[in-house]
């Protein structure tokens, strides 16, 4: 299992993104590219990031009948990411059905990992829009559940809920947390942060990092410091 510092690429463009990496020398990175990236550059953005060298989380989360998954998975394994994910509320048969299309005949295949709740519904909203009458926590940690029994890597989750899920499913069970920032800035529109010490702390194995180090002054140096606190380095 590693450890490490994925930088969310949300950029609108290859232009702006190749600029932001650029910036980086032959550095090789974790890079989250996500739908509007993804959606406006389409599979070649992928392509001429791995080849240059780095790792690729491609934040699709999908969703939708397991044949449908199936066959959309098969498309992104061609693509050699090295990370993907879906919604766990898919269902345990999606899940799988998604680890198939994901899997290559040699059995080799990128990690994939489920969302659980979105950390933009809250309790009133699941209660009123999705009729679930559970404490969120509950909720997230029965869909953490699901996603082991699915046979999945791990989840995305808060830093907070890092410990709670590796109660339930495992130390192994990989934990990808966004909602990072620094002592030291603004917090923005997220709500439940941690800095990367804390979520270090608290046992995450892949911290999300977005506008601390792409809104940085020197990108360079806010990711380096980033992963010093992190990963101790
Ligand atoms: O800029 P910031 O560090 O807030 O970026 C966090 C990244 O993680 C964004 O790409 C955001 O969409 C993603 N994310 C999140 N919360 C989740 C799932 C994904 O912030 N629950």
């Amino acid at each position: 299992m590693g450890k490490g510092v994925i930088i969310a690429c949300d950029f609108k463009s290859k232009e702006d993104t190749l600029k932001f990496l650029n910036l980086f020398n032959e550095e090789s990175l974790f890079l989250k590219i996500g739908m509007e990236l993804f959606y406006a550059e389409g599979p070649d953005i992928v392509r001429e990031i791995k080849q240059r060298g780095h790792k690729i989380f491609l934040d699709l989360k999908l969703h939708d009948i397991p044949n449908t998954v199936e066959k959309a998975m098969k498309s992104l394994a061609n693509l050699d990411i090295d990370m993907c994910n879906v919604h766990a509320s898919g269902t345990i048969d999606m899940m799988k059905a998604g680890l198939k299309g994901l899997t290559k005949e040699d059995g080799s295949r990128p990690l994939l990992i489920a969302v659980t709740q979105l950390t933009s519904t809250s309790q009133e909203r699941m209660e009123k829009d999705l009729l679930i009458n559970k404490p969120i926590e509950d909720v997230v940690m029965h869909y953490a559940k699901n996603t082991k029994e699915a046979g999945l890597d791990g989840v995305v989750c808060s830093p907070l809920e890092v410990q709670k899920v590796k109660e339930v499913c495992g130390k192994n069970f990989i934990t990808v947390t966004p909602g990072i920032r620094f002592k030291t800035d603004d917090v923005g529109d997220q709500v439940r942060i941690t800095t990367p010490e804390k979520a270090n702390e608290l046992g995450s194995d892949y911290i999300v990092v977005g506008r601390p180090i792409t809104k940085a002054e020197n990108p360079v140096e806010a990711y380096k410091r980033c992963v010093a606190e992190f990963c101790g380095e």
